[in-house]
């Protein structure tokens, strides 16, 4: 019988248990351990969809799915994934059909699908929106993304992709390309790369550069990074090209949206200045920073990179759930 505001009844409780009934708000909470821990058990998690495909390790449980943001590929990761472990999902992809477009609070509308599940799923427009939901949650919560805030399981697949891509993560050199300054993915994924010991080439226009925040905790964490404006500098060298869109629904005025579009777009030329053995990735959507020509290149990951957030968030469920 389940007790309110634990998850499940714990057999065993184990250091790998650190997760279990946990919010996954930010990456800040992950430790070296638990990130290998992550990618250890979505390989397990890989290997089960391309075995067996679907096992019962969550039959019983509900994921509420809540989505205040367009989403596509995030979305639809955490419905297959809770499917393939045997649960089930509430999904609530578009607000406005429900009472948010009454006007009901954030709060209310996270703790009324708490009582219809054991975990939930939130995007959301507003950075700190994860956090402030989870304060009144019983039930862990974990942060598709919030505002220009965090995307903790995107960097998490990210890496995961980037290990699968070019075998080790130790060392890697990766350029982050674009925006910047709105683009969630990769507020995150710096904040991680001092456990590899990763070398980040910071690629944007001046006015969408990293947020002083974000450099701050890279700082603090003796990341080491260098700044560029032009790709050029930095193309010949990498192991990873990280592009990103511009955010253009952060910005204020779309004026200043249209002076940096279009800053960086990846052709077949740019793929001619790149070693034979660079991963391009890019969370997706793109608008035009890649061109389709390149999408036949086998460097050309980011197809692969999605088929990676499905097993990544299969195991972020399984060790929210305690079933990891
Ligand atoms: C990203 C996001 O939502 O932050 N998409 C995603 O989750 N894969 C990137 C983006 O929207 O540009």
């Amino acid at each position: 019988m389940r007790s309110e505001g634990t998850v499940l009844p714990r057999f065993g409780a184990s250091p790998d248990d650190k997760f279990r009934g946990k919010h996954i708000l930010s990456v800040k909470q992950f430790d070296r351990s638990d990130i290998d821990r992550v990618l250890r058990v979505a390989h397990e998690m890989r290997t089960v969809v391309d075995v067996v495909g679907s096992i019962d390790l969550l039959k019983g449980c509900v994921l509420a799915n809540l989505f205040y943001e367009p989403s596509t590929r995030t979305s639809s990761s955490f419905i297959a994934a809770m499917q393939r472990l045997g649960g089930d999902v509430v999904a609530i992809n578009e607000v406005r059909y429900s009472s948010v477009a009454k006007g009901e609070t954030l709060e209310d509308t996270v703790r009324t699908l708490e009582a219809y599940a054991d975990v939930m799923v939130l995007r959301h427009h507003e950075e700190g929106a994860a956090a402030r939901a989870a304060s009144v949650m019983r039930k862990p919560l974990i942060n598709a993304g919030d505002g220009a805030g965090e995307h903790p399981t995107q960097a998490l697949l990210d890496l995961f992709t980037m290990r699968e891509e070019v075998g080790r993560l130790e060392g890697i050199e990766i350029a982050l390309v674009g925006d910047l300054k709105y683009g969630r993915t990769v507020h995150s994924l710096a904040r991680l790369a001092h456990y590899y010991d990763i070398t980040l080439r910071l690629v944007s226009p001046p006015s969408l550069a990293m947020p002083a925040s974000v450099l701050a905790d890279m700082d603090a964490l003796g990341t080491k990074y260098t700044v560029h404006e032009s790709l050029d500098d930095v193309l010949g060298s990498l192991d990873i090209l990280y592009m990103t869109r511009v955010q253009k629904e952060r910005f204020a005025n779309i004026a200043d949206y249209e002076a940096v579009k279009g800053s960086y777009v990846i052709t077949p030329k740019t793929m001619s200045g790149m070693r034979a053995n660079t991963a391009l990735l890019h969370p997706f959507p793109r608008v035009d920073e890649i061109d389709t020509a390149v999408d036949n290149d086998p460097r050309a990951a980011y197809f692969r990179e999605i088929a990676c957030g499905m097993v990544v968030r299969m195991a972020l469920l399984a060790m929210v759930l305690g079933r990891a």
